[in-house]
């Protein structure tokens, strides 16, 4: 048995740790079996060519997790009471049952990669290098070297020292101070957000948010109001929560309360009035107090995602709907990705005061809090004035992005489609007026080289509606004009399908 043993002088893994490896896969399978006496470690320096305390130390191993025990003047013996298994019995694979949770997020049926190797694939990166189109609309993505890299390096390097207490100890779990305190006074002057920093907690993200809420105030079946077109992944977080949901189709300026079917009660009515997600659009304030007024009837609290608001091209960023309420039943969510980058993953919501206890207390069980070190560059980068001049200089660039794909679409596009001319955001949602499937579109667009994406999965009414979306934000400014235009003759030429 042990002329089997092959030590490798060469390999990475020590030898004493190679060692201490086969023999644990002998005895694993059985070939070393329970109560068997291992060879003196003398001997087994000798037949492998290896220093006795290399097998003095393989040996330790051993005993340390449990697999052999050393017996005074007899030897080392494989212990006797390892529940082996019989024979060489094939592994079953394990597939535990789905709890009803686990079924209805399975049902959302949204392809997760998980790889393992390289860098992982990216969200809305192309799966092989061959399928990249040669101009792509992505959207929701930030145009990285515009962000100022030298800032952000400095900022995260002040608290990359040794003797910061800050990295030592676990951070608040509602936030970073200093950063609840710089966004309660940014959104105060920018976005007429009205709170407290106590009532600005910082969460991984909008899905974290949400999720907690649901946990904490959703009961099963519990209704909840949805914008269509919306934001898919709110949908599928309300769903998995077992709500059921209603969707109340947009206009060109958001949600109409007026069309809310009476009788309708809901818990949460999921709302982005600044810059309606994904067709574009804002909700004027007589709208805004009507949806405030179903809501007090109906005691629903009004989730307001602002995710891009502070994204306007077009004169200052709307303020809030949130700014409206005079009974703390509108809840506030903000995010960095777009106006910082995505892989940040901080975001923040702003509580009503007596909601943020039990909002904090569910953060605690699931996360721990938002890792410290981002947290704490972000304020300064927000404190020190670079987020001010860092967004003048994503509105300017994006905007001139924004007007470039709007006048291509003006002019190209003809009746072909429409779509919302709100100066905001980071994308435009084009309704075709073709009674071709998205889905053709978009592979044809592909295939002229140019990857547009479908509309219908932020749509709840089936079929959608036909319609694409544009994201201007990643596409280089001189391949805009083209995109369009090789887009458009995608469309001329499918009029008869
Ligand atoms: C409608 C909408 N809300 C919120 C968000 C913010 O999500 P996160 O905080 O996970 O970046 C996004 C991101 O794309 C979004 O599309």
């Amino acid at each position: 048995m042990m002329q089997q043993l092959t030590l490798d002088d060469a390999a990475d893994q020590p030898l004493y740790w190679q060692l201490y490896w086969q023999l644990r896969q002998r005895i694993l399978a059985g070939d070393l079996p329970p109560g068997a006496k291992l060879p003196p470690s003398r001997r087994l320096a000798e037949e492998c060519g290896v220093a006795r305390a290399t097998v003095i130390h393989a040996f330790a191993q051993l005993q340390a997790e449990g697999y052999v025990e050393s017996r005074t003047g007899a030897g080392t013996f494989v212990v006797d009471s390892l529940p082996l298994r019989r024979g060489r019995a094939t592994a079953v694979p394990c597939r535990p049952d789905l709890s009803h949770w686990g079924q209805r997020v399975q049902a959302t049926a949204v392809p997760v990669a998980t790889p393992v190797s390289g860098r992982g694939q990216l969200e809305g990166e192309p799966e092989t290098a061959a399928a990249a189109p040669e101009i792509d609309f992505g959207f929701g993505r930030s145009f990285s070297h515009i962000f100022p890299y030298d800032v952000w390096r400095q900022l995260l390097a002040r608290y990359l020292s040794t003797d910061d207490i800050i990295l030592a100890r676990y951070g608040s779990v509602a936030g970073f101070t200093p950063l609840r305190q710089a966004l309660a006074a940014h959104l105060a002057a920018e976005r007429g957000v009205r709170c407290t920093p106590g009532q600005v907690v910082i969460v991984s993200g909008a899905p974290q948010t949400l999720d907690i809420l649901c946990r904490l105030f959703l009961k099963r079946g519990d209704s909840v109001l949805v914008e269509t077109p919306g934001y898919a992944d709110a949908y599928n977080l309300f769903r998995a929560n077992g709500a059921h949901l209603t969707a109340i189709p947009v206009d060109a300026a958001g949600l109409p309360a007026a069309q809310i079917p009476p009788g309708v009660s809901a818990r949460f009515l999921f709302v982005t009035p600044s810059n309606q997600f994904p067709r574009g659009g804002t909700m004027p304030v007589a709208r805004r107090l009507a949806l405030l007024a179903w809501a007090r009837e109906q005691n629903a609290l009004i989730i307001e995602d602002d995710y891009d608001g502070e994204l306007r091209y077009d004169g200052h960023p709307l303020t809030a709907l949130q700014g409206l309420d005079e009974d703390g039943r509108v809840i506030y969510l903000g995010a960095f990705s777009k106006v910082l980058f995505p892989a940040l993953r901080l975001g923040y919501v702003v509580l009503p005061p007596h909601l943020v206890e039990p909002f904090v207390q569910a953060k605690r069980l699931v996360d721990r809090g938002a890792p410290t070190l981002t947290q704490a560059a972000v304020a300064d980068f927000i404190q020190e004035g670079h987020f001010a001049r860092h967004l003048r200089h994503l509105r300017q660039v994006y905007g001139e992005r924004r007007a470039l794909l709007v006048d291509a679409l003006r002019r190209h596009l003809g009746e072909k489609g429409q779509f919302s001319t709100e100066p905001a955001g980071l994308h435009v949602m084009v309704y075709l007026k073709l009674s071709c499937r998205e889905a053709e579109v978009v592979q044809r667009a592909a295939a002229a080289g140019v990857r547009v994406y479908p509309g219908a999965p932020y749509h709840f009414q089936q079929p959608a509606p036909p319609s694409i979306l544009l994201g201007f934000s990643g596409a280089p400014e001189d391949l805009i004009e083209e995109g369009v235009r090789r887009l458009t003759a995608v469309l001329a030429n499918m009029d008869a399908c």
